[in-house]
């Protein structure tokens, strides 16, 4: 993927020289539902009661308002913190970082002899079945610069940025993780951070600008006015070097939309729109070209320079890249091999032994000796030894640049939080608290209704552009219907015609659901942007499964509508217009189901593929126990209970009802008792003499015309006979709600987004 001219040369330089604050430096944040908050709770170790008094401070200053409605003057934060320095600058530290994990152990031949190595060969030490990705790493990362973790793949840097970023499970993760020197709890990391994840998901069909915005309108609170958020996304578009490509639509394998490096870039924006103190991200630059990897580091030296901390891995810097670093971890199987600035690595190297040759890529000629050393029988022992003490040398002579001089007495770490948000940090709230934590802020910036709306009206602005997804469901749709229509036209009411109809019945009724299932890959695709979003709180879990319901709704309206109508009449249904709308009824009852049941199943499995195997085969079975094959009363009694789970059964089962359950109405007449029969070929004659001989068995009048079946008998014959035709249609809906239930608890339990 190439990038326009334009972007490849102009904007870099572009971008190189300015730096944009995040806020204009006139620009006011309205912060009335912090210190609303901060009343209502005593506590003062808030949050809020900090940002309450940071708001004090300022307003005092400024001309009285209203206590309902305080405005905070926010300062330009690229004079504050990049011209001269903040006060109390933030720095991350990490100290004996230690992570192992089980590995099963493989049932091989030498294992069954007890013969097993006691290590998995890594060169790493660990008990045989346990394997260990970070061992005793230490660092620190501080405000205002760029922390990178560099090593070959499967090093262990995603690992430790997990680590940092605290998703990995406390239980599991030896040492301590410090902002300030103070430890940091995971709810208030959440508040203060953002993690970048590698992949970009975004609504493909939504522009740049849309996508900004609306990460907006979850992540910022609904104190903040409308004209704020715009103000904020353009500020953010400016900084990300978007500009350009602001009114272009992301785009997807279908569709043209923006570059790889654009595409990261908004990855990135929409992290970090409410301006997080603490930013990670896991290879933001890989699978872009050398200008846009350079770009988004660029981007994020910017971020960092606004008064951030930003911790990213990167497989492999270029040199240019190397020059915006500041801070650099070397790992090697989940040891360190080098922790210092870029600056140090040439001395580092020469007293190591290896000095780096004079034109040689330095990241380069470090990766590459570090696979050396990992090939020799030491492995990378030496460097790793080697490292400490040079790391403990550094210290004691006080070379390290890492040690932070305060500018006056040392501020507590929520001083300095809310120090930093009264420089325009942190625009959104944060996480809730029960009684007993130490931050008590809101979890979500908005109240549910609000996200329902924004949720539904991205899903629905994005749907709305790419018509072809319904357009394909109504298709699918509108040609099983004809299919049935003319296949099934103007049946009659003869046996045959009785059979027909619920061989039809059984068809369409199992078609609504099998239609449904080509919205697993949509599905599929919204769950990870679901799940990304929810791991830092942009929205609550039912607020997505409720507007993904309503929005489901109209379509499947349409759905129903189309389905029901072009079967209806040409089929020839019973009822009239009463009867057509119970028919709609059915279908939409059956449509929900399905679109529920499939809902839910694609929060249960990850891949496509087995989404659809498992949904043809669940509803192949749905249908075999849907009471159509074998009659509910025919049904071995240690299957009856997948009879009453078949999905298919209470749609079936009510439209049959719709069908045949007038009385007045007859199916078999007379000699219309033969068909089906082998005396069906015997003269018409000789059947009416047959008749009358068995009415005067049986003791009463059978005529050619006699009634010998009525709809009701058909009914019972089937065996649908325990459940009214209204109460088929309520269970429909019923299920249909059952399984947006579960898709809930999916949810909530499916993506913990952590590692144990
Ligand atoms: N759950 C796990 N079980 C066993 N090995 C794991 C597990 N998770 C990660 N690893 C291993 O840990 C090493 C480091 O992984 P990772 O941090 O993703 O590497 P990197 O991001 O540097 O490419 C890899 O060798 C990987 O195979
Ligand atoms: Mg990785």
């Amino acid at each position: 993927m190439s990038l326009p001219p334009l972007m490849s040369s102009a904007k870099p330089k572009a971008l190189a020289g300015d730096n944009l604050p995040l806020f204009t430096p006139t620009q006011r944040i309205e912060l009335e539902g912090y210190s609303r908050k901060a009343r209502s709770n005593g506590s003062s170790s808030t949050l809020a009661e900090l940002l309450r008094r940071v708001e004090e401070a300022q307003v005092g200053d400024e001309a009285p308002s209203t206590p309902s409605s305080h405005v905070l003057q926010m300062t330009s934060l690229a004079s504050s913190s990049v011209s001269a320095p903040a006060a109390y600058p933030f720095a991350l530290s990490f100290k004996n970082l230690t992570y192992s994990v089980n590995v099963p152990r493989k049932l091989s031949f030498s294992s069954l002899l007890g013969r097993e190595k006691s290590s998995d060969g890594a060169g790493l030490p660990g008990r045989a079945g346990t394997k260990v990705l970070l061992n005793d790493i230490s660092g620190e990362a501080r405000e205002g610069e760029i922390m990178a973790v560099l090593g070959a793949s499967g090093s262990g840097k995603s690992t430790l940025i997990d680590a940092l970023a605290d998703r990995i499970s406390k239980e599991s993760l030896g040492g301590a993780i410090m902002l300030n020197g103070e430890v940091l709890e995971s709810r208030l990391l959440k508040v203060i951070s953002a993690y970048v994840m590698q992949d970009d998901l975004l609504f493909p069909m939504l522009t740049v600008e849309e996508t900004l915005m609306f990460s907006a309108e979850f992540r910022l609170p609904r104190s903040l006015s409308k004209s704020r958020k715009k103000a904020r996304v353009q500020v953010l578009i400016d900084q990300l070097g978007l500009r350009n490509a602001a009114g272009t639509v992301i785009g997807d394998e279908g569709h043209r939309g923006v570059s790889g490096g654009e595409r990261r870039r908004v990855s990135i924006g929409i992290d970090i729109i409410h301006d997080p103190i603490i930013l990670f991200l896991d290879e933001p630059t890989s699978g872009l070209d050398s200008t846009s990897a350079f770009m988004v580091v660029k981007v994020l030296q910017r971020i960092a320079q606004s008064g951030s901390i930003v911790v990213m891995s990167i497989h492999q810097p270029s040199y240019r890249i190397m020059s915006l670093l500041d801070r650099l971890i070397f790992l090697s199987r989940g040891n360190t091999v080098f922790n210092g600035s870029p600056a140090d690595l040439p001395k580092f190297f020469a007293e190591f032994g290896h000095p780096i040759p004079e034109h040689e890529n330095r990241t380069e000629f470090v990766l590459d000796l570090i696979r050396e050393l990992e090939e020799t029988p030491g492995g990378t022992k030496s460097i790793v030894e080697f490292n400490k003490s040079w790391e403990a040398k550094q210290q004691s002579l006080g070379l390290r640049n890492g040690d932070i001089t305060w500018t006056g007495p040392k501020p507590s770490l929520k001083d300095a939080i809310s120090a930093s948000v009264s420089r325009g940090k942190l625009v959104s709230g944060g996480s809730a608290g029960d009684s007993n934590q130490v931050v008590l802020v809101p979890t979500f910036a908005n109240p549910f209704w609000m996200e329902m709306l924004v949720i539904s009206k991205r899903s629905m602005t994005n749907s709305r552009r790419m018509p072809e997804l319904f357009g394909i469901r109504f298709g699918a749709v509108m040609v099983t219907g004809i299919i049935l229509a003319t296949m099934f036209r103007h049946l009659d009411n003869s046996p045959k015609g009785v059979q027909e109809r619920l061989g039809f019945f059984a068809f369409a009724m199992s078609t609504t659901f099998y239609t449904c299932a080509e919205a697993i890959p949509v599905f599929l695709q919204d769950r990870y942007i679901f799940m990304r979003e929810t791991a830092y709180n942009a929205y609550r879990r039912y607020s997505y499964v409720l507007a993904h319901a309503i929005i489901s709704v109209p379509s499947l309206v349409i759905l129903s509508l189309a389905f029901a109508a072009t079967t209806f009449w040409p089929v020839g249904l019973a009822g009239g217009f009463s009867g057509f709308m119970f028919f709609f009824y059915a279908v939409f009852a059956a449509f929900w189901a399905g679109s529920s049941f499939v809902t839910f199943l694609s929060g249960v499995v990850s891949h496509v593929m087995l989404g659809f195997t498992i949904v043809v085969a669940i509803l192949a079975y749905f249908l075999l126990f849907s009471g159509f094959f074998i009659s509910r009363n025919r049904i071995p009694p240690y299957w009856i209970w997948f009879h009453y789970l078949s999905l298919v059964k209470y749609p079936y089962e009510s439209v049959l009802q719709n069908e045949f359950d007038d009385p007045a109405k007859c199916f078999v007449r007379g000699v219309q008792m033969f068909d089906n029969t082998p005396l069906a070929v015997v003269p018409e004659a000789l059947k009416l003499r047959m008749l009358k001989n068995m009415g005067s068995t049986l003791g009463m009048n059978l005529t050619g015309s006699t009634c010998v079946t009525t709809g009701v008998d058909i009914l019972r014959t089937q065996g649908i006979t325990d459940i009214s035709k209204w109460d088929c249609l309520w269970i429909t809906i019923a299920w249909g709600f059952f399984f947006r239930v579960l898709f809930y608890f999916t949810l909530l339990y499916g993506s913990k987004n952590k590692r144990k």
